[in-house]
C-alpha cells in the first residue's frame, strides 16, 4: 500500500495526492490547492498546535495513551532508579549515556561554570524582598546574555556547548540566590563536589534554619525529581526555547523567555497552584464540593490533566513513590492524604474518567518540595532548573537542523476590510497628542 492519502477539492473537483511520512502530511503541500491560480492556496488552522508537529526531534518520546516517557530511548523508570541527573542530562544533550571518562569530563566542566559574577549578585539584590522567584530567575538569565557577548555566535557548536555549560551551572546558583534574597540570608558559595542537588540544597539551606535538610535521601529525592522535570518533548516552553531560537537569539535570551513560559499556571506553574488548591480543601470531608466546583466550572482541579497523556503521567506515579522516601527523613506532609484522596474520588467520577484527566508532574512534585522546607512560590524554580536541560538540548537541535527557519505561523485574518480614516484625523492640522491637562 502506498503511503500517500488522496485529497479531492470539492470547490474544484480536483484531486491530490499528498506524501504521507510519519503519520503526517507536509502542511506546505496543501498550499498547491487552490480554487484560482492567484490564490494563495490551503493553509491548515491549529490554534495551540493540538495537532502540529512543528520540528523533527530525536530527544524525547512520549506515548500519551501508553503513559510512556522516555528520553533518548531510555525509559524514565529505569533513568529515575539507576541513573544521576548529571548523567541523564549528559544523555539529553549528547545522545547517549556517559562513559565514566566522558562523565569526570562533563562534571568538572559543569564545575568551571558553576560561578557567577559579583555583578549578578548585585542585579539579583536590586529586587524587592517579596519578588516572585520565578521573577527573578526570568530576568537573570536574560541579564547573563550581556554577560556572554560571544553567546550570539550561536552557530558555532563550540559556542553552543560553551553556552549549555554555562547555564546548566549556572542556573541552581541563581535559583538558589533568589531564594536566599527573598528570606533576607547572605549567598552561599557553591560547592560542586557535593553533586548536582546536593549542591542546590547546600546553597539553600547553608547557615539558614532550614541547615539540617542537607541529608543524602533527600539529595538522591531531589536529584530523581531533577530527572524526572528534564525533557517534556514540545511542550509550551520549551516551543517557546524553539520559537525565539529560531530567531537566533543567544541562548540565555531564549532560555528566559522559556522560563517564562513555565512560569504560568496551566505549565510549570501548576505545581504552585496545586498546593494552594489543597490549601484551600483543607480536608477530606470538603472534596466532595470541590469536585462538585470543578464539573461545575468553577475551578480546575490543578495537577490534573495533560495535552499529551490520556493515561496516568508517568512522571507522577514515580514522584508518589519518592514522597514516601522524603518523609521517612522529614516526617509525613498531611497533604499527601488529601491529595490522594482527591485523586481517588476524582478518578472514580466519570467528568475526569470521560475526559481521561490523569494526575501529571506536578499533582505530587509540591507537596515533596513543602515536605523539604519550600515554599509553593519556589516550586516552579525547582522545576526549571532540571528543564533548563531539555530547553538546551532542543535548542541545539533546532539550531543545527537545516529543515528548521524561523518560527513565523500564518493566520486567519477576521479584521476589518480596507477602510479610510475618519475625517477628524484628515482635516485640519499636522498630527499631534491630545495634551494632558496635568
Ligand atoms: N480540571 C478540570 N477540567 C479539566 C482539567 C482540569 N485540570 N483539565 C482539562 N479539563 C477539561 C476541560 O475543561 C475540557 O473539558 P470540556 O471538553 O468539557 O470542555 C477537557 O477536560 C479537555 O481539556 P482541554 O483544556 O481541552 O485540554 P488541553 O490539552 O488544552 O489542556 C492542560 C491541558 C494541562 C492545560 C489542562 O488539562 C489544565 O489546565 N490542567 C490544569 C493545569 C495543570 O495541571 N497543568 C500542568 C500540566 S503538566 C506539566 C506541565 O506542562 O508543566
Amino acid at each position: 500500500m502506498e503511503d500517500t492519502v488522496t485529497l479531492i477539492d470539492n470547490r474544484t473537483g480536483k484531486q491530490y495526492t499528498l506524501p504521507v511520512t510519519h503519520e503526517t502530511i507536509r502542511a506546505m503541500d496543501l498550499r498547491q490547492i487552490k480554487e484560482a491560480p492567484d490564490d494563495f492556496g490551503l493553509m491548515t488552522y491549529d490554534p495551540a498546535f493540538t495537532n502540529t508537529a512543528s520540528c523533527k526531534s530525536q530527544i524525547t518520546f512520549i506515548d500519551g495513551d501508553k503513559g510512556i516517557l522516555r528520553y533518548r530511548g531510555y525509559d524514565i523508570a529505569d533513568l529515575a532508579e539507576h541513573c544521576t541527573f548529571p548523567q541523564v542530562a549528559y544523555l539529553v544533550i549528547h545522545g547517549e549515556l556517559p562513559t565514566p571518562e566522558q562523565e569526570k569530563t562533563w562534571r568538572a566542566d559543569l564545575r568551571i561554570h558553576m560561578g557567577i559574577f559579583e555583578n549578578i549578585k548585585k542585579f539579583m539584590e536590586g529586587f524587592r524582598y517579596d519578588a516572585h522567584p520565578m521573577g527573578m530567575l526570568v530576568s537573570t538569565l536574560a541579564a547573563l546574555s550581556t554577560f556572554y557577548p560571544d553567546s550570539k555566535n550561536v552557530r558555532n557548536r563550540e559556542t553552543q556547548m560553551h553556552c549549555i555549560l554555562r547555564i546548566i551551572g549556572k542556573i541552581p546558583i541563581i535559583a538558589a540566590y533568589g531564594y536566599r534574597h527573598s528570606k533576607g540570608l547572605d549567598y552561599v558559595a557553591p560547592q560542586p563536589k557535593l553533586g548536582y542537588a546536593g549542591n542546590f540544597m547546600h546553597m539553600l539551606w547553608e547557615r539558614s534554619p532550614l541547615e539540617h535538610l542537607q541529608d543524602p535521601v533527600l539529595a538522591r529525592a531531589l536529584d530523581v525529581l531533577f530527572i524526572l522535570h528534564i525533557d517534556h518533548e514540545q511542550n509550551c516552553s520549551t516551543n517557546a526555547m524553539r520559537a525565539v531560537g529560531s530567531s537566533e537569539a543567544d541562548p540565555f535570551l531564549s532560555i528566559a523567555a522559556a522560563a517564562a513560559a513555565l512560569a504560568g499556571p496551566l505549565h510549570g506553574g501548576a505545581n504552585e497552584e496545586v498546593l494552594k488548591m489543597l490549601d484551600e480543601i483543607g480536608s477530606i470531608e470538603n472534596i466532595p464540593a470541590f469536585i462538585q466546583g470543578v464539573k461545575e466550572g468553577h475551578h480546575k482541579l490543578m495537577g490534573f490533566g495533560h495535552r499529551v497523556y490520556k493515561n496516568y503521567d508517568p512522571r507522577a506515579r514515580l514522584i508518589k513513590r519518592t514522597a514516601e522516601e522524603v518523609f521517612e527523613v522529614t516526617g509525613r506532609n498531611k497533604k499527601i492524604d488529601l491529595a490522594m484522596e482527591l485523586e481517588s474520588i476524582a478518578l472514580a467520577d466519570d467528568y475526569f474518567v470521560s475526559r481521561k484527566l490523569y494526575p501529571n508532574v506536578d499533582f505530587y512534585s509540591g507537596i515533596i518540595y513543602e515536605a523539604m522546607g519550600l515554599e509553593p512560590k519556589m516550586f516552579t524554580v525547582l522545576f526549571a532548573i532540571p528543564r533548563a536541560v531539555g530547553w538546551l538540548a532542543q535548542w541545539q537541535e533546532l539550531i543545527n537542523d537545516p529543515e528548521q527557519k524561523i518560527a513565523r505561523p500564518r493566520q486567519i485574518y477576521t479584521g476589518h476590510e480596507r477602510r479610510d480614516l475618519p475625517d477628524s484625523y484628515t482635516v485640519g492640522a499636522s498630527p499631534q497628542e491630545v495634551p494632558l491637562s496635568r
